[in-house]
């Protein structure tokens, strides 16, 4: 329904976007997982025509081209910038969008009022955008990127800077549409989000495509072992082979049994204090993709975040 075929796109000397395709079904969630200029917007700023590729080719559903306005109506984008008329209400925002995309009349005021109660916004419809918390704006700018029903959702870092309710209203909203059959591309730093509401996941990073399968499929490939980690603050006894060394109090080993290892361990008779089994996950993917640490690489948007938290609460 929605296909990227080779699309590249740079400004000036920065390659955002290089040979990227993809593909995305009805009723997927596909996490678009990078850290912080990976060319997540880029990508998706190409998908919803507002950027135009220098090479490759996007394809809407119903076959259109991002160029062509009438395509368009297919997709739904939730910027990462919040695109929201400050000096409107919740409801007059909702209804200049709906207008945009050709919505009138009755049709006009139903959908409105559905994006409403799904952005949870109903009591304060007839108020003011620019006295809202900053999780009510990022609600109302989800809801302006559905109020025309599109099949195709394109959700851009729509967690950046709320309250935990919002996160977790988001995280049901996005469940509940891609249960109704709606397509969805999910950009995000954020591992964790990925892993919890996506199948698939795209890695990218300096605008390349790095892997694109389902997480577990990733993990497995790319993961590596579980790291199991014991502490043992006497000498064990010489009759018991351990799994690694037995180092400053503690054994560490790599495994992929790490329970049977640790079963196996109590039967010997050995006796512990403290177990921590790391299991490899995206953040583990990302780094054999990368050499480097997804969390490191995101680290400046970070601060931002918590400074946008800050700000809109
Ligand atoms: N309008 C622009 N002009 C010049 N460079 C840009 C512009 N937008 C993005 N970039 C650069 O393109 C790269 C990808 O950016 P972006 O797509 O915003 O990444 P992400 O959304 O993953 O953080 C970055 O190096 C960024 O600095
Ligand atoms: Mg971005």
């Amino acid at each position: 329904m929605l296909s990227v075929q080779h699309v590249w796109k740079s400004y000036g000397s920065v390659q955002a976007v290089c040979d990227i395709s993809l593909e995305l079904s009805p009723g997927e969630v596909l996490g678009l997982l990078g850290p912080n200029g990976a060319g997540k917007s880029t990508l998706l700023g190409l998908i919803a025509g507002l950027l135009v590729p220098d090479r490759g080719n996007v394809e809407l559903p119903g076959g259109g081209s991002p160029r062509d306005p009438r395509a368009r109506r297919s997709l739904g984008l939730a910027p990462q910038s919040l695109s929201l008329y400050e000096g409107l209400t919740a409801r007059e925002n909702l209804a200049f969008f709906a207008r945009l995309y050709g919505l009138r009349g009755e049709q006009l005021r139903e959908r409105v009022s559905a994006c409403l109660a799904l952005a949870g916004l109903e009591s304060r419809r007839n108020d003011r955008v620019a006295t809202f918390s900053g999780g009510m704006k990022r609600r109302l700018n989800l809801a302006a990127a559905l109020v025309h029903d599109p099949p195709l959702l394109l959700l851009d870092e729509p967690t950046v800077g709320v309250d935990p309710q919002t996160r977790a209203h988001l995280f049901d909203q996005v469940e509940r549409l891609r249960d109704e059959g709606k397509a969805i591309i999910y950009a995000t730093h954020y591992m964790e989000e990925a892993s919890r509401l996506c199948k698939r996941v795209a890695i990218v990073d300096h605008g390349r495509l790095l892997a694109l399968d389902d997480v577990d499929r990733l993990i497995q490939a790319y993961g590596g072992h579980s790291q199991v980690t014991i502490v043992l603050r006497e000498s064990p006894p010489e009759s018991i082979a351990l799994p690694g060394p037995w180092q400053d109090g503690t054994v560490k080993w790599e495994t992929n049994t790490p329970l049977e290892d640790l079963m196996r361990l109590a039967q010997s008779g050995l006796e512990w204090e403290e177990t921590t089994i790391r299991s490899p996950d995206l953040e583990t993917v990302f780094l054999r993709l990368t050499g480097r640490s997804l969390r490191d690489a995101g680290a400046s948007e970070e601060t931002e975040d918590a400074r946008e938290v800050e700000a809109g609460s």
